[in-house]
């Protein structure tokens, strides 16, 4: 091109420029803000919206040298400046809220806090799909304002659904907990909530309950990979993940022996149903390996999401996930080998710069081709298709109107605090000593090392909250001479050099509360702890504090790993124990609702709280079932069978409730939709008694679904949300079959001294069904047990 040439068409383009601007009043908000197709780049046709997505991110594939394609393969995207197009940072955070740990994120600019909502454990424990869904909606406006003033990506490394299987994992706090039919409802309702599919939780529950979102937003006819998303999120971390480091362990060369029968119904339905109903646009694999091979090298488990559960997005590596593969795992020869593996297998992209730096030489060595490059390459950009980030000025797109104006509202504040009132759960309240009256309290101590630190609300993947206030000024807005006292220097608390002072506030107050648990000192990370009790000397410092206090006191757990607390739970100077897990910015206030019972809990714990004898386990065993003769005593409610200090979905209440079953079938008959090939012998005779049948031989599964109706009963003199969770009892055909399971659950408001309705969807092939050994699912005959608190109801299925 000669420069006269290039001078015309400057000009031509300015011209062209100009006019554009006066038929659009509309201008740019944020000038700063870079984006691709902006004039003179705009006339491409990976530019054009009038084009079908494919059609753009091929023409735009079509348009990139080797090199610059390579460019594109790490979460910092290499600007391609010929084409107009600015750098991409794929990274961004928001577990619970807008997260500094992503390089796509700043709070540098415009908008220089977030909401901080409770790390998700503690939101989990709320059961309240509707509230999970409002909070990624808050989350997904808030991300959408940073990224039009230039502070964020639009794509985001959330839910973390892997299933909290050991309660050391110092991550576990991150997850929905340990059911894989919680994680799986949550995962879906993240997604929809944050990706903007306009479908609130409601009843039901449980793998494969999906409900038919209706998509709000443009696309190319909703659903499927043409529509359009407001952001993306991420299903990680793919799979089996949930170890840190332990002992000699660490999750970059760590292999998780996982039985088929494990990953179908333990590992994997979170996942599954993140992609078959929540409809996530990516997918991140993790750095452990499964079954000798590196989740992120595994073509089986990648393509399996694709081509079994329909998967349409991206798949990211874990950050480093392909250099471990090399260089911690051994899994492969050469850089070059781990490369090509990860992109034979599915990656499209990697959170690291190994492809930027081996995949050129992997080329020339002849083992990726450039199909393979394009392959990825097309996953990526049709996902910054949906996202509109190539449809021209953000501030005119549909979202375009978010601002800082959006985040941090009193709306989002309103729902932070709602989220954590609602998680909190009351695990021991003796002679109904909680809720302390008002007028009643003359005077309060609040001690422990966490209680006047409004900094450390949040766990992990925490961003700069809107405005956070501690515990301890969260009370004293209840109760104006409120004294404090740390007791412990940290969490660690490795000396009792405070414990007098704390002592001495406590024998002057009326009442005592002692905040003791955990913080990310302990439990993060890349850090799984190793003891299950109190850290260093706090229960000392609980027990001095017990000691000398006028009243039995109250007992105030953080953190999310479970503790043994076996020792607060058996002492009557500990009247009440609440756990309050990383409650966000707006924990105080949350907390002192409850203590004066202006909010009546109704949180359940997400995980089963073993004693600390379950340390002799090895954290590595992935086993979920027990296996006796090993004396190893198996994971999680639905196989344990050791003793446990709470279990999973314990929680009081500060009234009490009585259910009543309205309906449910005694008998299901399977008669006529057998569709088994008798030949093949897959009905599973036990003398004349039909033991099992696969589920995939039941012709008419839908046919069996029954609602299960139930009267919830406040017998109290408060109102309050209730969980209502339906567990069963499938008949034990072999060894490995579940204690019970969950099928569903519904949080339902409740009036005292007046009953409640609510209904629970049955899907007998879903939520009656268990995994064979070989991974396969089978329904059982015989009677199924349907458990709603102490009530019991059977059904009997049968031919
Ligand atoms: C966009 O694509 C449509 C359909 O091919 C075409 O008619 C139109 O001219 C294109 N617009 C631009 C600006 O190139
Ligand atoms: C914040 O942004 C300003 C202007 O872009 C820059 O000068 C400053 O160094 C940034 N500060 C931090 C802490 O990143
Ligand atoms: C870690 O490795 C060392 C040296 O091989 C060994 O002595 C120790 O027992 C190991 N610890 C654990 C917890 O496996
Ligand atoms: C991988 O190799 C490195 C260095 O050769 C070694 O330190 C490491 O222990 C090996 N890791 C595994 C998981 O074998
Ligand atoms: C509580 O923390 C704040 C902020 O760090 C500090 O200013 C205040 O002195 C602390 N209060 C007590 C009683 O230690
Ligand atoms: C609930 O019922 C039990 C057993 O009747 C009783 O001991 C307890 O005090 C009641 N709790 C509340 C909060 O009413
Ligand atoms: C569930 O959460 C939503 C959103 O905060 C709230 O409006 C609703 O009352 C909650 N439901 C119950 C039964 O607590």
């Amino acid at each position: 091109m000669s420069t006269r040439f290039r001078i015309i068409s400057f000009i031509l383009l300015q011209s062209l420029r100009f006019s554009l601007t006066i038929s659009q009043p509309a201008t740019t908000q944020y000038p700063h803000v870079q984006f691709p197709c902006k004039r003179p780049h705009n006339t491409y046709p990976f530019c054009n919206t009038t084009l079908p997505i494919k059609t753009r991110a091929q023409s735009l594939i079509s348009l990139l040298t080797l090199s610059e394609k390579i460019q594109q393969l790490t979460n910092n995207a290499t600007p391609i400046s010929r084409l107009g197009i600015p750098a991409y940072e794929w990274w961004s955070e928001s577990l619970h809220g807008i997260a500094t740990n992503g390089p796509g994120v700043s709070f540098n600019g415009s908008i220089p806090s977030a909401t901080s909502f409770p790390q998700v454990l503690l939101t989990a424990a709320s059961f309240n799909r509707s509230l999970w869904f409002s909070i990624a909606e808050a989350v997904a406006v808030e991300a959408r304002a940073m990224y039009n003033v230039g502070q964020a990506g639009l794509t985001f490394w959330a839910p973390n659904i892997n299933i909290f299987r050991d309660p050391r994992w110092g991550r576990g706090q991150e997850t929905p907990g340990e059911d894989p039919v919680v994680a799986a409802a949550y995962g879906v309702d993240f997604v929809r909530g944050f990706e903007g599919q306009n479908s609130k939780g409601g009843a039901g529950g449980g793998i494969g309950d999906g409900f038919g979102g209706k998509r709000v937003l443009r696309g190319d006819g909703g659903g499927g990979s043409g529509a359009g998303l407001m952001l993306s999120a991420c299903c990680k971390h793919f799979t089996a993940y949930d170890l840190e480091k332990w002992g000699n362990f660490s999750r970059y060369s760590f292999n998780a022996v996982v039985s088929e029968q494990d990953l179908e119904d333990t590992y994997q339905p979170p996942f599954r149903s993140c992609i078959q109903q929540g409809k996530a646009s990516c997918l991140m694999c993790s750095y452990n390996s499964v079954n000798g091979i590196p989740a992120c090298a595994s073509g089986d488990l990648l393509q399996k999401a694709r081509t079994e559960w329909g998967f349409k997005g991206y798949i990211t590596s874990d950050c480093d996930a392909v250099a471990t593969i090399y260089e911690n795992q051994n899994y492969t020869k050469s850089p070059e080998d781990a490369v090509a593996d990860v992109l034979k297998a599915g990656v499209d992209i990697n959170c690291g710069t190994y492809l930027l730096r081996h995949t050129q030489s992997a080329i020339d060595q002849g083992k990726v081709q450039e199909e393979d490059i394009d392959r990825a390459l097309l996953n990526l950009f049709l996902v910054q298709l949906r996202l509109g980030l190539f449809d021209g000025d953000p501030a005119k797109g549909q979202f375009g109107k978010l601002g800082p104006q959006n985040v941090c509202t009193s709306g989002h504040k309103k729902l932070a605090l709602e989220a954590a009132k609602q998680g909190i759960v009351l695990l021991k309240n003796a002679n109904k000593f909680l809720p302390l009256n008002k007028k009643g309290v003359s005077s309060l101590a609040i001690i422990g090392p966490v209680a006047n630190d409004s900094s450390n609300m949040g766990g992990g993947y925490t961003g700069i909250p809107c405005n956070p206030k501690s515990l301890f000024e969260g009370v004293q807005e209840y109760v104006k001479k409120t004294s404090y006292a740390a007791g412990c220097l940290d969490v660690p608390c490795n000396s009792d050099a405070g414990f007098d002072e704390a002592v001495l506030i406590a024998k002057e107050a009326d009442y005592v509360i002692v905040v003791a648990g955990l913080d990310l000192s302990q439990e993060t990370e890349d850090l799984d702890r190793l003891s299950l009790l109190l850290p260093g000397k706090q229960m000392a410092l609980v027990s001095s504090v017990a000691a000398v206090s006028k009243r039995p006191l109250v007992l105030i757990l953080t953190g999310g790993g479970p503790l043994d607390v076996s020792f607060a739970k058996g002492d009557s100077r500990i009247a009440s124990i609440l756990w309050i897990g990383y409650p966000g910015e707006a924990g105080g206030k949350a907390l002192a609702e409850v203590i004066f019972g202006d909010f009546n809990p109704g949180g359940r714990v997400p995980m089963t709280w073993y004693p600390e004898s379950f340390t002799k386990v090895l954290m590595t065993n992935m086993n979920m079932r027990a296996d006796p003769s090993h004396g190893y005593p198996g994971r999680t409610y639905r196989f344990y069978t050791g003793d446990r200090v709470y279990g999973f979905g314990e929680g009081l209440s500060y009234t009490n409730f009585t259910y009543k079953l309205l309906s449910a079938p005694n008998k299901l008959a399977l008669l006529g939709p057998i569709k088994a090939d008798f030949s093949e012998n897959r009905l599973h005779w036990r003398g004349d008694t039909l033991d099992f049948i696969h589920i995939d031989e039941v012709a008419t599964c839908d046919s069996l679904r029954f609602y299960v109706q139930i009267s919830v009963m406040n017998d109290g003199d408060m109102d309050g949300s209730h969980v209502v969770m339906l567990f069963a009892r499938v008949p034990k055909i072999f060894k490995g079959t579940p204690e019970k399971q969950l099928i569903g659950f519904n949080r339902v408001h409740t009036i005292s001294y007046r009953s409640t309705k609510t209904s629970i969807l049955v899907d007998p092939c879903k939520h009656l069904s268990i995994a064979n050994d070989e991974g396969k699912r089978i329904l059982p005959l015989g009677d199924h047990i349907l458990m709603l608190g102490d009530l019991e109801h059977s059904v009997s299925i049968g031919t």
